[in-house]
């Protein structure tokens, strides 16, 4: 037997059933014993006008957990779309990654050195469906099995976080499932969730974390899920974005990190570039160091390509010393200055995120500093990823946080 039902979804259990339809969003009954209500009955049971066809039927014991007090096996579909990768990931119970798709701009953009904001909009507009699919059928799933919907809604370029937040409203409107925005910096620092390690037990908080990307170098202390204090933020470039001002005047392709480390491998250290400490501050500047790198470029007719007859292979040297000089001033200043906040801050732990944090020589420098346990994601996970974001809204879907249909971009929103 079936009953009426006007209760609150939060009462829902493993026997009732929830449907779906389009006009009015989730909805729900009651079945009473074990009597399966059919499509038939539901149809006619809840009188729309107009009804939409099809009203799915969505049998409760794939969503029920959802509602349940025991939260297993909860299913976070995470969409990242904030600059130039178009991404999807599953994350099941916030730290188990089901599949994670990237479909990377490099290509487009290296012809013009740097991501162009125009042409990384459109590319999201072809990508974003055919990632969603596959993160999808990667794990076995069918779309339908996504418990909740997450998406980065900023910081980020605005064409490209728009593609994101549209795709993930329309999947949580059509699935009836909860949308979550998350705030991409703060899913880099969940990407260290999806380790062996759970961060926030072992070590535990206070963590300190480093975020070092293209757009951004920032020190916080998180003190549990969701609260941080910013402590120290570059004044300048971020170290990312310096790394790809240095590839650029030293003749290296885009992006710039990976092709500085890779160049610097073999070094002899023959050169050295200034480190800029910012004395008494946990900030950083990263621009003085750029100039410093273009000065000596210049001097030793590197720059303007071409402007020296050096050879094939003196130019390859010098190339290789003026990067490894480069890195090493970045390397330095960021491991200094981590170790320095998280001794200050009585920290358990350090927590890594962020492209630069791919680079080899910033984590064994940071692990051979740190007296602390540092977690750092593989380099997949360093840079920007639809995985981290799933886990980073798991743990806001567990605190409670709730966002509508009017959640908006925000390419400026900051964390701590
Ligand atoms: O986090 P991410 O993928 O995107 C943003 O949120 O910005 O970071 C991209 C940045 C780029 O500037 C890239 O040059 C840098 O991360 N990056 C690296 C390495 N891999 C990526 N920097 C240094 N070493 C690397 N191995
Ligand atoms: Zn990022």
């Amino acid at each position: 037997m079936l009953a009426d039902s006007s209760a609150s979804l939060t009462t829902i259990k493993e026997s009732d059933y929830l449907y779906y339809d389009d006009s009015i969003g989730p909805n729900w009954c009651k079945v009473d014993g074990d009597s399966a209500p059919t499509y038939d009955w539901l149809c006619a049971k809840v009188a729309i006008p107009f009804m939409p066809q099809p009203l799915r039927l969505v049998p409760s014991p794939r969503r029920s957990h959802i509602y349940g007090s025991g939260i297993i096996g909860l299913k976070i579909l995470g969409i990242e779309t904030s600059c130039d990768e178009t991404a999807a990931g599953v994350v099941e119970d916030g730290r188990l990654m089901n599949s994670n798709v990237i479909s990377s701009q490099v290509e487009l953009h290296s012809v013009y050195g740097g991501v162009v904001p125009e042409v990384a909009s459109r590319q999201h507009v072809r990508d974003i469906v055919p990632v969603v699919e596959k993160a999808v059928a990667d794990c076995g799933m069918a779309l339908d099995e996504v418990d909740v919907v997450a998406v980065t809604h900023g910081p980020g370029l605005g064409g490209s976080l728009i593609t994101g937040l549209n795709t993930a409203k329309a999947i949580s409107y059509s699935l009836g499932v909860p949308l979550m925005g998350v705030n991409h910096l703060e899913g880099h620092i969940y990407a260290s969730w999806l380790t062996e390690h759970n961060p926030g037990e072992d070590p535990g908080f206070p963590l300190l974390c480093l975020i070092a990307s293209g757009g951004h170098t920032d020190l916080l202390l998180m003190e549990g899920h969701g609260t941080y204090k910013l402590l120290g933020r570059t004044r300048d470039d971020a170290a990312g974005e310096a790394f790809d001002k240095a590839a650029r005047i030293l003749g290296l392709g885009f992006p710039g990190g990976p092709e500085i480390q890779r160049v610097a491998e073999g070094a002899d250290g023959e050169e050295r570039l200034p480190r800029a400490w910012m004395r008494d501050t946990l900030d950083f500047s990263f621009s003085g160091l750029k100039t410093a790198l273009l000065h000596l470029a210049q001097a030793k007719g590197v720059y303007p390509p071409g402007s020296k007859d050096l050879g094939e292979q003196e130019l390859a040297r010098l190339v290789r010393e003026m990067a490894a000089a480069f890195q090493e001033s970045v390397v330095d200043v960021i491991s200094a200055k981590l170790v320095d906040a998280a001794k200050r801050y009585h920290a358990k732990g350090l927590v890594l995120g962020g492209g630069v944090t791919a680079n080899t020589r910033l984590r064994q420098e940071i692990i051979k500093r740190s007296p602390l346990p540092v977690i750092i994601p593989p380099p997949i996970l360093c840079t920007d990823n639809g995985a981290m974001i799933a886990a980073c809204a798991y743990y806001q879907y567990q605190r409670g946080q709730q966002y509508g249909l009017e959640l908006d971009i925000d390419p400026g929103l900051s964390l701590g």
